[in-house]
């Protein structure tokens, strides 16, 4: 185990370009910090900052740049959901998801026999849930914004006009996209294309002029820039063209929300989440609530122990997930049930110190009373102690590959994310019924788990990751190695994840990350164990003990942390 954190230190230290002492402890800043998935959207983010504009700004700011230079996930043309405390102790939840097409129905995915039909809600135009990107920016602003809108948009208008050079990984995601590009799209967007048998290379620069047209619109008319006039009648022709059924009418009436955040407590810490349409806060509430009363810091970190409670919290919460949550607007979600700490540990009694508990025998939890009713994560704390946890996304990455022809931004495939037939697994193997069934102006189920802490009143950490399924659990497990396992932000960040969603009944490990020991011991009480590649990019921020950031960026992408 010590040997690869060792390689997972040097990792870091590769990607970081940092000092040993920085890697140990993350990048350092003394009053504020921007840390996202993209080095030149940190840097519009740092801008933003030092030139006095808060948290809220700078992460509009930050997604719109990376709406340009990381296009496979950052977007216009998605969704997302922010989580904000402001110093004064107040705390929102921006709810900007997509939702469906009033065209939109409950069985458009399937055929004639009753059969799903996955690829129609994964890619090309019937893949598109409406965007609710930039609706979000809007409201965000009109709450809490405090420069101009215009100094917010201008950096990624500059970034699409004047070009921005290809990173490794921008790169070959452009490369590998290629053939869905041409196969998807009713205009060819020549400026992601690169000329036959010339791949993009890194270093190459890249213009998109159509999307800092787009932008400008936004730029000069805020939210009407994008959901009427110009650009809403280019996403309808790009629909009309495509056999897609965005309207004029669902564009104009999109709205974001704001919701009551999901709160709750693990010791003395205070965890402040998104609600529905996300299951990320209710979920993530579950498994701390599930492991709270657990000695897991005795048991210590990544011990078979450890790691068998937390892959039982984990598959009880997805067991209720896959029943119970849905867009609450259209739904009953058993909010208070499924947040009662009582619950989810009297769920925990039949957890078995020595043996893995099947997926066939939990099932979803039953309530008497029923109630009233590639993504990227960046997270911001300014110089007056304001923070804001951001998840946005296109669902797969470059979503449904479609470009809005003349718009140059890439469409979402967040479609998916419903329940396009009941226990009919998404892309990401997960499985729903009514509560995320598809209805006309609904929003589908998201993991998105943008997260802040306190610790007694105080800023304590901001937390989020992409991942599809696996972004609650690696919240979950990032908060519990600074909490329990006593690491810094980049180290938790680092540390190798596994990730159990009660159906498949496995539990997925990155790959190289465990130690044969601890695996085999988990294997021989019953847990199925499956390497896999990498999970999330978790990309967050630790007040340390001298009100000093530390950052933790991903070491398995190309994300950074900035700050002063
Ligand atoms: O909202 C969700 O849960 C998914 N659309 C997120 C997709 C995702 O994280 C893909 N990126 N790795």
């Amino acid at each position: 185990m010590k040997n690869i954190l060792a390689i997972v230190g040097l990792l870091s230290l590769m990607a970081c370009k940092s000092t040993i002492e920085e890697v140990s402890r993350g990048v350092i800043a003394e009053e504020a910090m921007v840390v996202a998935a993209h080095p030149l959207a940190a840097e519009v983010g740092l801008k933003i900052l030092e030139k006095g504009g808060n948290a809220i700004d700078a992460a509009i700011a930050t997604q719109l740049a990376l709406a340009v230079v990381y296009p496979g996930a950052g977007n216009i043309g998605g969704g997302g959901f922010m989580v904000s405390r402001m110093a004064n102790g107040e705390i929102t939840a921006l709810d900007y998801r997509e939702k469906a097409p009033l065209k939109g129905s409950k069985n458009m995915y399937l055929d004639a026999d009753g059969n799903a039909i996955p690829s129609a809600s994964r890619r090309g135009h019937l893949a598109s849930g409406v965007p609710g990107t930039v609706a979000g920016h809007a409201a965000a602003f009109d709450k809490y914004g405090s420069l101009p809108w215009a100094e917010l948009v201008q950096p990624a208008i500059d970034l699409a006009a004047k070009g921005w050079a290809l990173t490794p990984a921008e790169a070959r995601g452009l490369n590998s996209n290629r053939e869905a590009f041409l196969e998807f799209n009713t205009i060819r967007p020549d400026f992601f294309i690169a000329p036959e048998n010339q791949p993009w290379a890194e270093g190459d620069t890249v213009k998109n002029q159509e999307l800092a047209s787009t932008l400008a619109r936004i730029r000069d008319l805020g939210k009407d820039g994008f959901y009427k006039g110009i650009t809403a009648d280019l996403i309808v022709a790009e629909m009309e063209r495509g056999n897609g059924i965005i309207s004029l009418e669902d564009l104009a009436s999109y709205e974001a929300i704001w919701r009551k955040p999901i709160q709750g407590n693990y010791k003395n810490y205070e965890f402040i989440s998104m609600p529905p349409p996300s299951s990320g806060g209710i979920a993530l509430a579950q498994m701390l609530h599930a492991v709270e009363d657990l000695p897991l810091k005795e048991s210590g970190f990544h011990s078979m122990e450890s790691i068998h409670a937390m892959v039982e919290a984990e598959r009880r919460a997805y067991a209720d997930r896959a029943t119970h949550l849905g867009d609450a607007d259209f739904y009953d979600v058993p909010l208070n049930h499924l947040l009662s700490k009582t619950y989810s540990q009297e769920r925990m009694m039949s957890f078995d110190l020595n043996k893995a508990s099947k997926s066939e025998d939990i099932k979803a939890g039953i309530f008497e009373v029923a109630e009233s009713m590639e993504t990227t994560h960046l997270s911001v704390v300014d110089a007056q102690g304001n923070a804001v946890s951001v998840t946005t996304t296109l669902n797969g990455g470059m979503g449904s590959k479609v470009f809005v022809g003349g718009a140059g931004f890439l469409l979402n495939n967040e479609m998916d994310d419903f329940s396009i037939k009941p226990g009919f697994p998404n892309m990401f193997g997960l499985v729903g019924g009514e509560a995320n069934a598809i209805a006309p102006g609904k929003r589908m189920l998201s993991s998105m788990t943008p997260t802040i802490l306190t610790k007694n009143g105080e800023l304590f950490m901001v937390v989020g990751t992409p991942g599809g399924s696996t972004i609650i659990t690696s919240v979950f497990q990032t908060i519990l190695n600074v909490i329990e396992f006593d690491m810094g932000m980049q180290e938790a960040v680092n540390a190798p994840r596994f990730h159990h969603q009660w159906l498949p009944d496995v539990v997925r490990f990155e790959r190289d990350g465990f130690d044969s020991l601890t695996l085999a011991q988990l294997r021989n009480i019953g847990h199925n164990m499956q390497p896999s590649g990498n999970m999330g990019r978790v990309d967050a921020i630790l007040v340390l003990p001298d009100g000093k950031l530390e950052g933790g960026a991903d070491l398995r992408g190309e994300d950074a942390a900035r700050g002063f």
